[in-house]
């Protein structure tokens, strides 16, 4: 029997809720196929800065360190909530961004499906969705603005001013490129390389990279598409993406902007792939407006597990039936409330229904 080690983060806000989710699923899981999986739960954002006064404790690094995989639920506070921790070490720069650094898991993966027949989750009208949404944004998660040095102060003439760089060596670009060529090479061979070469020199030296790696996939044709243009594209005609890959705040805002037009932040599952580690989590936050009243939708996190079984463990068949089982929830007409639509509220089910839904599919379907 194999056993994988997974640190379970579960976080703040709908964090815990929808983990206990991906927990219930873990185990049925282990009862369908001869693994188990040693589960360490572990403090980490908000919740541990209260109970330790770290983000991020000690406690928390070796068991990801530990651990084959990292399932993280969700982190942060409300914009009110947050002041109660001082900015560096609050959840976000405290915890999520070192675990980032910690296991260098550069290349994040977001993927934005929607079939055809579910269309009307979409705010967009369904002749735009078509046959179908099925996309995956490969966002650099490392670099970028988000890791540039960060200079603040008082200037000559007395003004406070910061200064944020923006920066990338071309091993950062190099890798990510590759990550998300290897994958379009797999899928339609057309690669959306997302940018803004008319005016940031980091876009300039990502796209000579790019013409360096794009040598090594020669069946892969590449469309340079403006940032800000791919926003428009994105609502006037997403069924034109395939792979889409880009730097490290354009994909936080893009794939938030793909949460949106499924219809739910709550369908946007991910992973976060490093060389010797990967961790895994929904794109989305700790969500407070709706914490607490046992009504997130799981499926990104659920999806999240069904990543980590497929990229951490080689489990591609059980993942697809993962994958399977949380669509035949929505198909059979049940959804979570940010999914419903007006007039069908017999069908508005829990984050614990839609996590016992999936299971009692999940247990109808054939082992690998
Ligand atoms: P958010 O993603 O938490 O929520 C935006 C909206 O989407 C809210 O209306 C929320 O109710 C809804 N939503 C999100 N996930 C949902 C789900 N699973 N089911 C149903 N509805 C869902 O964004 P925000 O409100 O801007 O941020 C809240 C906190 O989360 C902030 O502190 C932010 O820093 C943090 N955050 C953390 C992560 C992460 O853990 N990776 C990601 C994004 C934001
Ligand atoms: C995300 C989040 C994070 C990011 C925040 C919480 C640091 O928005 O994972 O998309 O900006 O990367
Ligand atoms: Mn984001």
């Amino acid at each position: 029997m194999t056993t994988h080690k997974v640190a379970l983060l579960a976080g703040d806000g709908i964090g815990p809720e929808i983990m206990d989710e991906a927990i219930k699923v873990l185990h049925l899981v282990e009862e369908r196929n001869e693994i188990q999986f040693e589960l360490t739960p572990a403090l980490f954002g908000a919740a541990a800065y209260f109970e330790t006064g770290k983000s991020f404790p000690e406690e928390t690094i070796a068991a990801c360190d530990a651990a084959d995989a990292i399932l993280k639920g969700t982190i942060g506070l409300s914009h009110e909530e947050s002041k109660k921790i001082p900015p560096d070490e609050g959840p976000e720069r405290g915890a999520l961004l070192p675990m980032r650094k910690r296991y260098d898991t550069y290349a994040n993966f977001r993927p934005v499906y929607l079939p055809h027949s579910l269309a009307h989750f979409s705010p967009l009208r369904p002749e735009v969705i078509g046959q179908g949404i099925d996309l995956m944004i490969i966002r650099e998660l490392v670099g970028g603005l988000y890791f540039g040095t960060k200079t603040e102060g008082i200037d000559d003439a007395g003004r406070r001013y910061v200064h944020e760089m923006l920066e990338y060596n071309e091993e950062q670009i190099q890798r990510v490129l590759k990550v998300a060529f290897d994958l379009a090479r797999k899928r339609k061979k057309v690669l959306h390389n997302i940018h803004k070469d008319n005016v940031l020199k980091s876009s300039l030296l990502w796209n000579t990279i790019l013409d360096e790696v794009r040598v090594d996939y020669p069946e892969v044709s590449v469309k340079h598409v403006l940032v800000d243009a791919a926003a428009t594209n994105l609502c006037l005609d997403p069924t034109q993406f395939d792979v889409m890959v880009m730097e490290n705040m354009f994909g936080d805002i893009l794939s938030d902007q793909c949460g949106g037009i499924l219809g739910s932040l709550g369908l946007m599952p991910s992973a976060c792939v490093g060389p010797t580690k990967s961790y895994y989590e929904p794109s989305h936050g700790s969500a407070p407006d709706i914490a607490g009243q046992g009504i997130a939708n799981p499926y990104s996190m659920i999806g999240s597990v069904a990543m980590m079984l497929e990229m951490s463990f080689g489990m591609a068949d059980e993942a697809a039936n993962l994958w399977q089982a949380m669509q035949s929830v929505f198909t059979d007409g049940y959804s979570t409330p940010d999914l419903a639509r007006r007039g069908d509220a017999e069908h508005i089910i829990t984050t614990a229904d839609f996590g016992d839904k999936v299971l009692s599919k999940l247990a109808t379907l054939p082992t690998p």
